[in-house]
């Protein structure tokens, strides 16, 4: 969660380059912001509750030039939003902006304030400025008091600190949240993210963990906390500007639904062959994969969701047993894990602290693991034995779409794979899965032509405070993750369930007020089944949507209250199929509603914090 960016370098940049990298990373935290130039060895600090913009609002016309600066945008942990709770946080000569959460602050606080120190917010951030001022004022070195001070707190930790006695250097943590460095000429920059920095450098250095980067106009000098220097590699990375930029839609979230077929391309090329007869894996060992005889899918949200369609997938193609976790609870859960079971993480940020902390207990017990990730040598892609890359291109809005079907691709390109490696499906089989694969793009833009009709759907339903969505099998999932959609971005109350588990309680719910959206593709394994729930629905005076595959209900018409129509298409596919017009249908109510749909209340893009 929150934000971070520093810079280093032309003092008439620094305001603008700070300003413009929060802007950039507003999607990771948003109930307020601050920036801390440092102009000679005069620090000047502006902050602002709220957005971004009220903080471009404050500063004004306000020149704030100084050779370097730090700036943050903030997702609360500790203490509520506010001002005085914001970043950076400050003691004497020194300011500090932070990401992560100190988990020992209690007692670093006391001994703090037993020297005298005063605490001005409720954060535990500040600790780490009147840690670092407490050596500096103990006459230590910058470099010292840093070190020292980054050695006494425990937790994960993302920090940038500086200060009015060293004025020519800003200090660097990274400790299990990301943080990066840009190298320039005659500058650099340091970021959460590299989003923020993108379009200044394309010359990044990621920090491991438990290393501390001392970052000068024209030098960067990396040790761990040690002061033992480390050697880090500079890698140019590649990213598309056009992903920053909202591109003539209102909305990020809107955007990146119709970028699908584009994604969905891009995820599809070099893992199917040339000649459209089979499915490779650049990079992945499929010798280590025979072996496995356990899979365990684990994520969190969205991506949660795509680990449960994984699991069908991957147990229909393959007959590999695979069971699903939360990963949040998945440490804590005493996992039953040998050599031969592999563990898929699957993260569209590749940041996910609960995900990753899942995956180093994964790897603690021994297990295999691969990650499904969008972002390039994330955390979660470097701490992985594999991984597969889904290209759904930089995700902004934070709600999740198009990196969700990617994942649902990865997955049904994985399950052909694993399916082949344990001679479950034949050539053949898998010749007719790829031509359902190529055909997915297309599908998809075919759905987001009905548009429209989901529009005036949203029309017709904002105004009810109550929504059930409802599947079964491959689709079950896509219940949970409509319903997620609708919560996250309009606020409204939804619950997703498995349509056969209706008749076992929340049945109770349904009235005339509590719309049933089924989700219900003509050629799946349940279809009758769900045909008799949606006229149980119907016998409790239920108003129903039907999402279903061509002709799927011509003989139903009567029970239902609006159709939506998708073509047909394979099965295993349908989820990727299925979640598109609920994807439009939760954005259309939310902007009736007027919420904040890229950036909604209470959330962050990226969570990192468990
Ligand atoms: O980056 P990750 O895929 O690990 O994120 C996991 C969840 O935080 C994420 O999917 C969240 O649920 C989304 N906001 C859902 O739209």
């Amino acid at each position: 969660m929150c934000g971070i960016v520093g810079y280093i370098g032309d003092a008439k940049k620094t305001k603008q380059i700070l300003l413009e990298g929060l802007l950039r990373l507003e999607y990771r935290g948003y109930d307020s912001s601050g920036i801390a130039v440092l102009n000679k060895s005069v620090t000047n600090i502006v902050k602002a509750k709220g957005k971004i913009a009220e903080l471009q609002k404050k500063i004004g016309k306000e020149k704030l030039e100084g050779q370097l600066g730090i700036g943050h945008t903030r997702w609360a942990t500790h203490g509520i939003a506010s001002e005085v709770n914001a970043h950076p946080h400050t003691s004497g000569t020194t300011s500090v902006v932070h990401n992560g959460i100190i988990e020992n602050y209690v007692e670093l606080k006391s001994e703090l304030k037993q020297k005298g120190f005063k605490f001005i917010s409720d954060t535990d951030s500040e600790i780490l400025a009147h840690l670092v001022e407490s050596g500096l004022e103990n006459g230590k070195s910058f470099t010292e008091s840093a070190r020292g001070a980054f050695k006494k707190v425990k937790g994960a930790c993302a920090v940038v600190v500086i200060t009015e006695r060293e004025p020519e250097k800003l200090i660097v943590l990274r400790n299990f949240s990301p943080v990066v460095v840009g190298l320039g000429e005659n500058e650099n920059y340091i970021a959460s993210d590299i989003p923020a920095i993108i379009p200044y450098t394309n010359r990044i250095v990621y920090l491991e963990d438990g290393d501390m980067a001392i970052v000068e106009k024209n030098e960067v000098t990396i040790t761990d906390l040690n002061g033992t220097e480390v050697k880090r590699e500079e890698v140019l990375v590649s990213s598309d500007p056009a992903s920053f930029e909202k591109g003539g839609f209102k909305h990020f979230m809107l955007k990146e639904i119709y970028e699908q077929p584009r994604s969905a391309l891009d995820t599809l090329r070099g893992k199917i062959s040339g000649d459209f007869s089979s499915i490779e894996l650049a990079g992945i060992n499929t010798k280590q994969l025979n072996k496995i005889k356990k899979i365990i899918t684990l994520g969190c949200g969205t991506s949660y969701h795509s680990c449960l369609i994984g699991k069908l997938l991957i147990e229909n193609l393959s007959r590999i047993p695979v069971e699903v976790s939360i990963a949040s609870e998945f440490r804590y859960s005493n996992p039953i894990i040998d050599q031969d079971t592999l563990v898929i993480v699957v993260s569209q940020s590749g940041e996910t602290a609960d995900t990753s902390e899942a995956l180093l207990e994964a790897k603690r017990l021994g297990a295999k693991t691969l990650a499904i990730t969008n972002v390039f040598n994330s955390k979660i892609a470097r701490e992985s034995d594999q991984v597969i890359y889904t290209r759904a291109g930089t995700e902004i809005g934070v709600a999740s779409t198009k990196a969700f079907t990617t994942q649902l691709l990865v997955f049904y390109i994985l399950s052909n794979i694993l399916g082949k490696a344990k001679g479950r499906i034949s050539e053949e089989d898998i010749s007719s899965n790829v031509k359902s694969l190529v055909g997915v793009p297309l599908l998809i833009e075919k759905i987001l032509k009905l548009d429209d009709q989901i529009k005036a759907l949203a029309q017709k339903y904002n105004n009810f405070n109550n929504f059930i969505f409802l599947g079964r099998g491959l689709n079950f999932p896509i219940a949970l993750e409509g319903a997620l959609k609708l919560k996250e971005i309009s606020y409204i109350h939804a619950e997703g369930y498995a349509a056969g588990e209706m008749k076992h309680g929340p049945i109770a719910l349904v009235d005339e007020n509590v719309p049933v959206l089924f989700i219900a593709p003509k050629n799946g394994a349940n279809f009758t089944k769900i045909i008799g729930n949606l006229r149980e629905i119907k016998a409790r005076n239920g108003l129903v949507i039907f999402l279903t595959t061509e002709k799927g209900a011509d003989e139903y018409k009567e029970y239902i209250d609006d159709l939506i129509e998708i073509p047909n298409c394979d099965y295993n596919i349908s989820p990727i199929a299925t979640i598109v017009p609920l994807q439009l249908f939760a954005y259309h109510i939310a902007r009736i509603k007027g919420t904040d749909i890229d950036q909604p209340r209470n959330l962050a893009k990226v969570v990192t914090v468990e």
